[in-house]
């Protein structure tokens, strides 16, 4: 077994030395932490997809330091690349783009003539980046079917022995992964919601933006292929709360025999009866913190503090809270208390 070295973020010329030498290093984004390798070296590539378990077929993306890296490998970002550059980059936006054909590898584009770019607001991974002097492949560093890691605690616990290193700059800020949108068709589509929200992206373009996943599906335009594989699953069921439903679901909870979590707002925690069976994670005190601390809760269950229920609270699917919701969806297989219940 490989040992995995943790890198401080002063330490960033040895991490880019590893991805030069065709090693994967996970690096930390403003998003979730992601694993990194030379995207221009098919080899190192294809060990991204071992380390993760990743179906070969879902593409990876391309993480640059500058737009200028990103324009070595597509034809023309046209307008409202350009202006999306402009705004959000560095930061939680990915754009998809056709590809100078045979600018890289299929095993990086699952054969697509298409691949997404996106330049993370992490100064640090910049400065690996440009060090490596390549772009390199950063899909998020969890193992297939687990939570994004949002620490670099949590890439050690799915990655070591796997990869070389990873370099530590602390948690991530945001919590969820990119916002995607596709511009490599006429209109701009989000394929995954994230940081960047619907509204920021039509103020910028001045056009619609299609959002409604079953439109971005129709034949023509190809939806981000991982979505259709099953993601963020903890062992335990997971069941989406309203907060009005909190009373009642408190009461179903200590109706169970079984172990319960409850992952809630500070307030609702305050003011709740919370039965001795149930064990409780802090979202803190709004949509931000609970979108931050998200994935580290789910994980949480799952490793520290086995349960049976996770009973996590909703938000409205508007700005944000579009990306929570999608990520907890996911998690809960689409299941919400009040309908089980019911
Ligand atoms: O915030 C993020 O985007 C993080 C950090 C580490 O940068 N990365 C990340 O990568 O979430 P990953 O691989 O876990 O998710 C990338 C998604 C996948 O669902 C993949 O199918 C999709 O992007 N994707 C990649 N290339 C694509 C393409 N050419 N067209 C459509 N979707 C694509
Ligand atoms: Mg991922």
């Amino acid at each position: 077994m490989m040992i995995t070295k943790i890198y401080a973020n002063t330490e960033v010329d040895q991490a880019a030395a590893e991805i030069k030498l065709g090693e994967l290093v996970a690096f930390p984004t403003e998003t979730v932490y992601g694993l990194g390798a030379d995207a221009t070296n098919e080899q190192a590539v294809k060990r991204v997809y071992l380390a993760k378990g990743r179906p070969s077929d879902n593409p990876l993306i391309v993480t640059v330091s500058s737009p200028e890296m990103a324009a070595e490998y597509i034809e023309d970002f046209g307008s409202y690349g350009q202006k999306l550059i402009n705004d959000f980059w560095p930061g939680p936006l990915t754009l998809v783009f056709k590809i100078k054909p045979g600018s890289l590898s299929s095993a990086v584009t699952g054969g697509l003539e298409t691949a997404a770019f996106r330049m993370p607001e992490n100064e640090v991974t910049r400065k690996m980046i440009e060090l490596a002097g390549v772009p390199i492949v950063g899909p998020s560093a969890n193992s297939s079917g687990k939570p994004s890691p949002t620490t670099a605690q949590h890439v050690f616990h799915d990655m070591e022995g796997k990869i070389a290193g990873i370099l530590d700059d602390g948690p991530t800020k945001v919590g969820v992964e990119s916002t995607i949108v596709d511009l490599s068709i006429d209109s701009p589509a989000i394929l995954r919601p994230g940081g960047v929200t619907l509204n920021e992206l039509e103020d910028t373009l001045g056009v619609k933006v299609l959002s409604d996943q079953h439109k971005v599906g129709a034949k023509e335009t190809p939806k981000a292929p991982g979505m259709k594989y099953k993601h963020y699953a903890p062992a335990a069921q997971v069941l989406i709360v309203a907060d009005k439903d909190w009373p009642q679901a408190l009461e179903w909870a200590a109706n169970q025999k079984e172990k319960v979590a409850m992952m809630a707002l500070s307030t609702t925690l305050e003011n709740s009866q919370i039965p001795g069976n149930v064990v409780t994670y802090d979202m803190g005190a709004d949509l931000t913190s609970a979108t931050h601390r998200l994935f580290d809760g789910l994980r949480h269950f799952d490793n520290d503090e086995p349960v049976n229920w996770i009973l996590a609270c909703s938000f409205k699917e508007e700005g944000l809270g579009a990306a929570y919701m999608n990520r907890l969806k996911k998690a809960a297989g689409d299941q919400f208390f009040k309908a089980k219940i019911d």
